[in-house]
């Protein structure tokens, strides 16, 4: 499986923190936004990923994640001219995702919960049609909303109803087969004037291909679009890694975890940060992982 990484959009509702930096750029606590949502991808065993940002803001990404070698990842960049809808990612990533299966994970969603590397890759291997992940939120009118019957089916996906059939919002990670190429190819823009991800899932859903996986309320799926919910992710992040002393999406983490990075890379990645505190970690991390440099 391949995945997808949309960092596009001006981040209006953040104005003017993102008039001059991408939102997906900025802190949230410790590290870049864009560090989360590469850790999922990571974490579900993906490592050819293709980062979509506007033609401003791509060069900072890549100064950021270079070629992601480093990670033992093959990361490559598409640009997003205009914000034509997260449905646009897969015909700008059509050549990129090929033949292959395909995950979107939006730029600015946090995710983070115990066992959530498993479940992911058991989604990635038995993957039929689409599988999309729902939170309960106390605001769902916020985000597209999906309708289970009695046995569990997804039944309605709606984008930003008014009058909200559930409290089960669809968070920013969807997991597609190689069909949802075509089915992007075959949208027409919104009302609003956008390529849709709900009508892509709800072309899966006609099909009886889409699953909704609920992440559940032991788990954290923080939001960042506003001032309020920007801070409060980071207030997140902070207590619960002074709290456990593990930090949350650190990139050298994972990949020496995945077995992507050996204990020695590691430490190079951490001696090259090692003024900050993030560094030290990862140094640490190495020399317990028996790195002997
Ligand atoms: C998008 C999707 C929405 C989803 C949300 C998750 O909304 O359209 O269905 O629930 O992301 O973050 P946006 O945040 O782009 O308004």
């Amino acid at each position: 499986m391949r995945g997808i990484v949309l960092a596009g959009g001006s981040g209006t509702r953040l104005h003017p923190i993102t008039q001059a930096v991408s939102k997906q750029l900025l802190p949230v606590y410790d590290k870049p936004m864009i560090y989360y949502p590469l850790s999922v991808l990571m974490l579900a065993g993906i490592r050819d990923v293709l980062v979509i940002s506007t033609p401003t803001d791509l060069p900072n990404f890549r100064r950021l994640l270079g070629n992601g070698t480093q990670y033992g990842l093959r990361l490559s960049y598409a640009e997003q001219p205009s914000p034509n809808g997260l449905a646009e990612a897969f015909l700008i990533g059509a050549d990129f995702v090929g033949t292959d299966d395909v995950a979107l994970i939006l730029g600015d969603n946090i995710f983070h919960g115990q066992d959530f590397a498993r479940r992911l890759q058991r989604e990635v291997s038995t993957l039929d049609g689409c599988t999309l992940f729902g939170y309960p939120v106390k605001d769902p009118q916020r985000y597209g909303v999906g309708e289970v019957d009695g046995e569990g089916r997804l039944v309605s996906i709606e984008e930003k109803p008014a009058r909200p059939k559930s409290n089960r919002a669809i968070t920013g990670l969807y997991f597609y087969d190689n069909q949802v190429v075509e089915i992007a190819r075959g949208l027409r823009p919104s009302p609003r004037g956008e390529l849709e991800i709900t009508d892509v899932n709800l072309a899966y859903l006609r099909q009886g291909r889409a699953k909704l996986l609920d992440l559940g309320r032991g788990f954290a799926w923080l939001d960042t679009g506003t001032h309020d919910s920007l801070l409060e992710a980071a207030q997140y992040v902070q207590v619960i890694e002074h709290r456990t002393g593990v930090r949350i999406a650190c990139l050298e983490e994972v990949a020496l975890r995945m077995g992507y990075i050996d204990p020695d890379q590691c430490l190079a990645l951490g001696r090259k940060l090692a003024k900050s505190g993030y560094g030290e970690y990862v140094v640490t991390l190495a020399r317990n992982a028996g790195a002997t440099g």
